[in-house]
């Protein structure tokens, strides 16, 4: 959560920073803010709401220095004002700082503070960090290993702070530096032409430079227009390593879509495409991974195995756990990161440990991947960002290679999860019991997949009828069974998180155990009901849903017949192997949810109280 972009160079720093907060708004949109050195003063512009309003306050300012930083929040601690906007400034005027991340001893630093005479400004943990850097700067004389006061200040003050953070500083009697350190939150270093920028995200980078370099937790880096030395916590040096970013521009912009939700949708079939690209085996009977740092011996050993994510990506883990049991006949167990983190599972010994992650920085999952690591498990990571922290402390791990991923709610990233999950089921299945030909098959249909997702596409302005003549309820039920459970869940995530509706996912046959006391005329049910062994069953729970008289929208295979009259709406979507059905059947409930949210007015991209990706507790 929060967004934070800092430039040192020869250009008018200010615009380029509102150009990557543009980019990094994804990540929070409570308030904006930047600050520039200049004239020997910071000049700091402040505003609640969005980039766009902070980019009209600035103006005012006449902002022309070339070194600053900016921030966009997505707020924790104080509410939504313009005071606790970032950046902030310490009470001596010497030192500005933005922050991602939460001190969770902000008070205990605050009171010693307030004994030295530092005040506060504004109710955030940040302004501590803020005020101690000012006062161990003030204190500093010229660092005795070498380093300059600015580091030496800033690493004493993250020796007492709790919690996770990921700032950028800004000394008043410096102009031309900046010191950036990490723990827990993403930073990434761009090392330009003369000029150096640091970012939540490479996105707010790529426009200047592609050589980055990703700052790990516990290091501080020193940066000026040209130079970059990296330190740890503890004073040790650290070799700088600068890798090339893949992505161009073009990749984060939004083209001629309303939406990134929607581009993101349409661009599925070509994300799936690069997911499988260079991934199959030459006899064509299984999958092929080049980073899992695992042999196919140790693989054998493996007799259960523990897949632990987020929201989105944990439905994603679901989806894969069914398709692991069924072609492997390996047990698998899901388990939501934020809660395996605490709860001190029981382990098999023999367990082999996944998480996912589009974005590789969601702090629970990292905390799970920690927590398995810590009791001595090798974990693979699933995950999008190259070179994000997950990927980074994972012993090895598949990329999604889905390209920057910038609407809130997930789309391109979840079914390529969902393909890689099918995919690793396939690898795992050939190892054991599935046969040549079994894999064959399976192999075919998931190249198969960006064909029948471009199909199921091509249903969008069907979809969009149906969205608007349910844009208006405030219940709907999502109902699908096996393996499409989690797709079920995951339709009424996305319905919740972008049109604010109430939606709730359940195995279709446990609907009748309770939710079916929400039924009503004003409470639509979504069937996921493919022409399987299980269709009838489905039919049969549509059937008690309509004798309540509740609105039915059916999700069939184009192979599959309803009852007449059974169905108020009926979206087709192409018959498919169980390995690639998940994928399809996903497509016409983001598309639903996508244009509800639309014809409701909501903004799609920047749904209310949420972020991208959520790096706090
Ligand atoms: C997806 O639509 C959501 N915004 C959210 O549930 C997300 O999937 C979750 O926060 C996990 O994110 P990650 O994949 O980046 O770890």
């Amino acid at each position: 959560m929060c967004g934070i972009v800092g430039y040192v160079g020869k250009q008018k720093a200010a615009p380029l920073i509102i150009e990557g907060l543009k980019r990094l708004e994804y990540r929070g949109y409570d308030s904006a803010g930047v600050a520039v050195l200049q004239d020997g003063r910071f000049a700091v512009a402040k505003k609640t709401g969005r980039v766009a309003n902070l980019e009209g306050e600035t103006a005012k300012h006449r902002l022309h220095g070339t070194h600053g930083i900016g921030h966009t929040r997505w707020a924790t601690h104080g509410g939504v004002t313009d005071a606790n906007a970032h950046p902030h400034v310490s009470s001596d005027g010497k030192i500005a700082l933005i922050h991602n991340g939460v001190i969770e001893n902000y008070a205990h630093i605050k009171k010693f503070l307030l004994g030295k005479g530092y005040t506060f400004s504004s109710e955030t943990d940040t302004e501590v960090l803020c005020n101690l850097i000012a006062y161990h700067y003030a204190k500093e004389p010229a660092a005795a290993n070498g380093d300059s006061r600015f580091v030496e200040s800033v690493r004493k003050t993250l020796r007492h702070a709790e919690g996770t953070y990921g700032i950028v500083i800004m000394a008043l009697d410096l102009p031309g530096e900046l010191v950036t350190a990490r723990k827990g939150s993403p930073l990434i270093l761009g090392l330009g032409d003369g000029e150096t920028l640091v970012a939540s995200d490479v996105s707010a980078i790529v426009s200047r430079t592609q050589n980055v370099v990703y700052l790990k937790d516990g290091e501080i880096a020193h940066l000026t227009p040209t130079t970059c030395a990296i330190t740890t916590l503890s004073s040790g040096t650290v070799q700088t390593v600068v890798d090339k970013v893949t992505w161009s521009i073009a990749d984060s912009e939004l083209g001629a879509h309303a939406h990134f939700m929607e581009k993101e949708i349409f661009e599925q079939p070509t994300a799936l495409e690069n997911a499988m690209r260079g991934r199959f085996a030459e006899d064509g009977s299984t999958a092929r991974f080049g980073g899992l740092n695992i042999t196919p011996g140790e693989f054998r050993t493996v007799d259960r195995f523990m897949f632990c994510a987020c929201g989105t990506a944990l439905h994603a883990c679901m989806v894969t756990e069914h398709l692991i049991e069924r072609f492997a006949r390996i047990p698998v167990e899901c388990d939501y990161a934020s809660e395996f983190r605490y709860r001190n599972a029981p382990l098999f010994r023999n367990s082999l440990f996944f998480v996912m992650s589009q974005s590789g920085e969601t702090i629970d999952t990292l905390a799970a991947l920690r927590e398995a690591k810590r009791k001595g498990y090798k974990v693979l990571a699933i995950n999008n960002v190259v070179g994000s922290t997950i990927a980074r402390e994972a012993d090895g791990g598949i990329y999604q290679h889905v390209g920057p991923e910038v609407g809130v709610a997930s789309t391109k990233a979840f079914t390529s999860q969902l393909l890689i999950g099918a995919m690793l089921a396939l690898y795992i299945g050939r190892m054991r019991d599935l046969s040549f030909s079994e894999g064959t098959e399976i192999v075919n249909a998931l190249k198969g997949t960006p064909d029948l997702v471009r199909q199921a596409l091509a249903q969008a302005p069907h979809i969009k009828a149906i969205a608007k003549r349910f844009a208006k309820v405030t219940d709907m039920l999502f109902l699908g069974r096996m393996s499409l459970f989690p797709i079920a869940l995951e339709g009424a995530l996305k319905l919740k998180e972008i049109s604010y509706i109430h939606a709730e996912g359940y195995p279709a046959a446990e609907m009748k155990h309770g939710p079916i006391a929400l039924i009503s005329e004003e409470c639509p049910s979504v069937f996921f009901a493919p022409n399987n062994e299980l269709f009838n069953k489905v039919v049969s729970s549509m059937q008690e849903i309509k004798a309540r008289k509740g609105p039915i929208i059916a999700i069939i295979t184009e192979d599959a017949e309803l009852p007449a009259g059974l169905a108020d709406e009926v979206i087709r979507i192409p018959r498919c192997h169980e390995a690639v059905l998940p994928i399809v059947a996903s497509i016409p409930v983001q598309l639903l949810s996508y244009y509800i949210a639309v014809e409701r007015g909501c903004d799609v991209d920047k749904p209310r109280n949420l972020a991208k990706s959520v790096t706090v507790e």
